[in-house]
């Protein structure tokens, strides 16, 4: 019978932030299977998908930082096995590798029990199980089975994600993150920490908490659309950031951007569209925002765009479906957004002309 000389235990993710939950898990599941080697594989982020908020090296940097008081730091290497293959890796490739590396040691692979309904429909399961030991870290109502190759850790951990990290960074909270991951963020701004903190100090609490729930759902969109979610973040966070201004001073930070523009002429007409040029200029002189996309995404965002980008009709789309919005459609138009952006697009574009309508307004779109 062949005899085994050591242990790997692997650990991949996207790890965007790492948090404290992943440190746990990996601390509880080494304490377990003693390994000689502790894997920690960051997934790659293709240059042409925008799966990831954070880029590659950022994520690394951030793990090294996470593990930085890890218990197991001797053993613990990041491995930039996916990074150096610069291509979508499947896990049976990354434990193929490994066992053609290191042919005598035995492989257990850690993962979360939310990931175990959808394990059977992974690249080649077979493979996985035939080769390593699958270590379950327990969520809430996680019952194990009797199959020998899944080893389940003892406790339950707490059903948080990268995502709610994310939300949560926006708003001040670092909760859920180890302190050195947390200054390594606030110092490099990674995922737009400081300029939300920046945000958060111009604006009233509601229109802060309105430009958070529009930021969640415009990223949620971003990556159900295939639209950059950094992008749309940084959208999103500034689109109101001259919303709560007096419209003297819109017209006047407006106009350092839009040259040719009349503003006072427009601000007869429809002062509430004044703040989304207003916003572009202040990201632009203020907040460094370079990028024409962004921009013009949120110099549309009120008044529409005649032909709007993917990035615009996300926010357009957000800034009115966001759970906080008290208009009896907006909820509808949220959920169809998920399954079709344009048909909400155009359901949203329908409501604001009903709208306005109504008020007597001008009609969309200006732009
Ligand atoms: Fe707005
Ligand atoms: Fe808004």
């Amino acid at each position: 019978m062949e005899t085994k000389t050591g242990r790997i235990l692997i650990f991949g993710g996207s790890f965007d932030p790492p948090h404290k939950m992943h440190i746990k898990a990996l601390t509880d599941a080494a304490k377990l299977v003693r390994p000689d080697l502790i894997l920690a594989v960051p997934s790659w982020q293709s240059p042409f998908k925008y799966g990831h908020w954070a880029s590659y090296e950022q994520r690394e940097s951030l793990l090294k930082k996470a593990f930085s008081d890890f218990k197991f730091r001797s053993i613990l290497r990041i491995s930039r096995f996916e990074a150096e293959r610069k291509r979508k890796t499947y896990t049976w490739q990354l434990i193929r590798y490994l066992k053609n590396k290191h042919p005598e040691h035995e492989f257990f692979f850690l993962m979360g029990s939310d990931l175990i309904a959808s394990f059977k429909k992974w690249k080649r399961p077979d493979y996985i199980l035939a080769n390593c030991r699958i270590v379950i870290a327990p969520r809430e109502n996680f019952r194990a089975g009797k199959d020998k190759r899944f080893i389940s850790l003892k406790k339950v951990y707490p059903d948080f994600s990268s995502s709610s990290a994310r939300e949560k960074i926006l708003s001040g909270d670092f909760s859920l993150l180890p302190p050195a991951v947390k200054r390594e963020i606030i110092s490099k701004d990674i995922y737009f920490s400081k300029t939300a903190m920046r945000i958060s100090k111009v604006m009233s609490e509601e229109r802060f908490s309105h430009t958070l729930a529009v930021c969640s759902l415009a990223c949620a969109l971003a990556e159900r659309h295939g639209a950059d979610s950094k992008k749309a973040l940084l959208a999103a966070l500034l689109h109101d950031c001259a919303k709560e201004w007096p419209l003297e001073k819109q017209i006047r930070k407006a106009s350092l951007l839009f040259k040719d523009r009349d503003f006072r002429a427009l601000a007869g007409k429809a002062p509430g569209v004044i703040h989304q040029y207003a916003g572009a200029a202040e990201a632009f002189f203020n907040f460094s925002v370079k990028d024409k996309e962004v921009l013009s995404a949120i110099s549309g965002h009120s008044c529409g765009k005649k032909n709007p980008s993917k990035l615009s009709k996300i926010l357009e789309t957000a800034d009115f479906a966001s759970p906080d919005r008290k208009h009896p459609l907006s909820e509808k138009i949220r959920k169809k957004a998920f399954s079709s952006l344009e048909n909400a697009f155009l359901d949203m574009r329908k409501a604001k002309k009903e709208y306005l309508r109504k008020k007597g307004l001008e009609i969309l779109p200006y732009e």
